[in-house]
């Protein structure tokens, strides 16, 4: 029977290469999931073979995860806890959407991710599985206790080395990092004390912090066509090219490093920093335009919208009703965001330099103080005699309460 891993070349999913194996006889189908890591592929297919597995996939999903991923969640100007852009959490379902194809492609019963039993990772991945595949088999080593036997870095170095797998893995400990092309994300060591100023010097992998960034702010132009990015600086590119685009710009100008404490769905609290150098401009960006065609009342139930798919993208509940029916909103809402957006990066900030849109709404004539055709004065007396009508009502019942 064949089961599929979730590879990333490191030292923990090749050390459950060979506990496979051995604990299930299971033959191992490595698969690693390009989301953007910009790590190093080169060498990976020796690695996992050296390990033990029978054959290893390398799958580019980069564009898939920014337009059906990303771009819904920006449109939501999905945060959660009002800072997290959800760089993590968006990936993976699509990472699991592509475990769970590989393994219908290789029939296999059982997918295995690497994610600690602590995390969010671990119910992102099997959330994803369960709703895709209801028939396959989930293994988190990490969680089977009984069975996987490893607590330390040394002893999977050990457990590698007793199995015929000399790799230079390093047993120091690092930070906890996640990446793919919308973020990085930075947790343990130092982080793990909310006490503690970040070690900005070691734990930027992206970018610099805005005193680092030069003195010179930068101007950028974006346009959008239905709430989707088409071009930087008069240039079009595809959403993935924009994002790294967007990307280096907001690195180099210290853009997007967030240090949070937040609530994982396990129920604790978990300090970390985020660098988002190209999400968070392209977040700003979209918002920049919407201020100008979106209407008041449908600019408060998209909040509110974005809220709540900032929640069940965090938990994991992507392949849902819920997710669908906020993102069919959300894209009824996009119709008339296009537009031209200009902005100043300039030390970790995003500087609005103009904005503009065939869709509009913004009146000049009916904005200034001028008296117009459209809008009488008058009226405005009316208005406010309704508009205020229940503050007087209420008003008069307590005067006459009090004088009682
Ligand atoms: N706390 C973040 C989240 O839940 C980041 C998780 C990072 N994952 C990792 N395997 N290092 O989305
Ligand atoms: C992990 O525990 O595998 C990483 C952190 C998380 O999933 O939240």
């Amino acid at each position: 029977e064949k089961v599929v891993l979730a590879y990333s070349g490191g030292l923990d999913t090749t050390a459950v290469i060979p506990w496979l194996k051995e604990t299930f006889g299971y033959d191992v189908i490595c698969c690693c999931i390009n989301c953007g890591q910009g790590e190093e592929l080169d060498g990976l297919e020796e690695r996992a073979k050296m390990a033990g597995a029978s054959k290893l996939y390398i799958e580019d999903i980069i564009d898939d995860f920014c337009d059906n991923y990303i771009m819904p969640c920006v449109k939501a100007h999905a945060v959660y806890e009002n800072k997290y852009l959800l760089g993590t959490a968006m990936a993976r379902p699509a990472i699991a959407k592509k475990l769970v194809e590989i393994a219908r492609k290789e029939g296999a019963v059982a997918i295995c991710h690497g994610a600690t039993g602590k995390g969010n990772d671990q119910i992102r991945f099997e959330l994803g599985i369960t709703a895709l595949a209801p028939d396959i088999k989930i293994i988190a080593p990490w969680r089977m206790t009984d069975l996987w036997k490893m607590e330390s870095r040394e002893d999977e170095i050990a457990y590698c080395k007793a199995h015929g797998i000399d790799l230079p893995f390093d047993a120091s400990h690092s930070y906890s990092r996640d990446r793919n092309l919308w973020h990085i994300s930075h947790e343990g060591l130092e982080l793990e004390d909310p006490s503690c100023e970040p070690n900005y010097e070691h734990l930027l992998v992206l970018g610099v912090t805005p005193e680092k960034a030069p003195d010179a702010g930068e101007y950028v132009t974006m346009t959008f066509e239905k709430g989707v990015p088409t071009s930087i600086n008069g240039q079009q590119m595809k959403v993935s090219e924009i994002i790294m685009k967007l990307n280096e710009l907001g690195a180099k100008h210290g853009i997007g490093i967030c240090d949070i404490v937040e609530n994982r769905v396990v129920g604790m609290k978990s300090r970390g920093v985020y660098e988002t150098p190209g999400g968070t401009i392209l977040y700003e960006a979209h918002q920049q335009l919407e201020e100008l065609v979106l209407d008041r009342a449908t600019t408060e139930v998209k909040k509110d919208m974005g809220n709540k798919l900032s929640q069940v993208v965090y938990e994991g509940k992507w392949f849902t009703p819920l997710r669908e029916a906020i993102q069919a909103f959300v894209e009824s809402t996009q119709e008339y965001v296009t537009g031209e957006v200009k902005f100043k990066l300039y030390k970790g900030n995003i500087i609005k330099a103009g904005t503009t849109s065939p869709y509009s709404l913004y009146n000049e004539s009916l904005a200034s103080f001028t008296t117009g055709d459209l809008y009488d004065h008058h009226d405005a007396d009316g208005f406010i005699n309704l508009f205020g009508l229940p503050l007087k009502v209420r008003a008069m019942k307590l005067q006459e309460v009090k004088s009682n």
